[in-house]
């Protein structure tokens, strides 16, 4: 924090006395991954709505889905003497440096919605959801739903190297594990774009006899799932019918897709990461409470018993 905002911070809190206060005169750098899906472009709006609520001035870098891009955005900031940073990391190595340099110019970083592998000191907290787990409710609810019959499932997978990608295949597998009807027949990244989750999906319908022989697609987000919807129907099958479709983040399109009968699960994905960290971010800057290192985040399984149509208009009035 520069001394000209420390003054102008104490001031107005001896004035205020208030939380509010302080981060009314906050400047924070937000280093967002890109808009690779309908879930992230609502974070962003959520985290620019909850920095305006509270008077945060907010510095927004994209970096259109590259570590660079995040890196050099981050040595930005810690350059303009920000007082605290935002990141989403697209993967989960290679923070170190960078962080370190943040920790020596003594300004706070906040994980938003992945994690990282570096030492914890270098981030205040991380706040995510147990990504582990959203597989697992993902995969519990498939293994509810086929019962005994034999089902082979294609994995349409997230950012190769992001935590999100690699912690909700490992639950997924963990759900099924001990299932002998159960099996992961092809598995690829999409991206997490809706894009590449129909390119992809078009090559599993064709390696899997025209589709004949999937039973469920699992996505690790909606927008993947989304693309090979459009991909099944192409090939002219059902989806939700004739191949399950389950995901993760519970944006307003699946639910759409939900009351049209064409996906039958998702695992909820709050967009609102930034709410939790602003609100750690204040109570650490003004008595110095450390935070919990790690905010988790709800993962509830929303099917179509759960209100589609309800739940499309309800999201789409949330920032999304
Ligand atoms: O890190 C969270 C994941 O990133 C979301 O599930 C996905 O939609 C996004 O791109």
């Amino acid at each position: 924090m520069n001394i000209f905002r420390t003054l102008a911070l104490s001031a107005s809190m001896m004035v205020l006395g208030c939380s509010t206060a302080l981060a009314a005169n906050l400047t924070i750098g937000f280093s967002q991954i890109g808009s690779e899906s309908g879930w992230r472009a609502a974070e962003t709006s959520v985290t620019k709505a909850e920095a305006e609520k509270r008077g945060i001035k907010l510095k927004f870098a994209d970096a259109q889905q590259k570590q660079e891009n995040q890196i050099k955005a981050i040595r930005g900031f810690i350059a303009q003497g920000v007082d605290a940073i935002l990141v989403a990391p697209v993967v989960a190595t290679g923070w170190e440096n960078v962080l370190t340099e943040a920790k020596e110019a003594k300004i706070p970083v906040i994980l938003l919605d992945r994690g990282i592998d570096a030492p914890k000191d270098l981030y205040l907290t991380s706040v995510a959801s147990d990504q582990v787990k959203e597989g697992r409710v993902a995969g519990e609810w498939l293994v509810k739903t086929v019962g005994s019959k034999p089902c082979k499932v294609v994995e349409l997978q997230g950012t190769v190297g992001s935590t999100p990608a690699i912690n909700r295949k490992k639950g997924f597998e963990e759900a099924i594990a001990g299932q002998k009807n159960i099996s992961i027949v092809r598995s690829q990244t999409g991206d997490f774009t809706r894009a590449k989750g129909k390119e992809v999906m078009e090559g599993f319908l064709k390696a899997e006899n025209g589709g004949k022989d999937i039973c469920a697609m699992y996505a690790h987000n909606d927008d993947m799932a989304v693309g090979g919807i459009q991909a099944i129907k192409d090939a002219g099958l059902k989806p939700g019918k004739d191949i399950l479709v389950v995901s993760i983040d519970a944006v307003p399109d699946i639910f759409q897709a939900m009351a049209a009968g064409e996906a039958n699960a998702t695992v909820e994905l709050t967009p609102n990461m930034a709410g939790p960290a602003l609100d750690a971010l204040a109570a650490f800057l003004k008595d110095k409470k450390q935070p919990e290192k790690f905010i988790i985040t709800e993962s509830k399984l929303y099917t179509p018993a759960d209100d589609p149509k309800g739940e499309y208009e309800r999201r789409k009035g949330l920032g999304y």
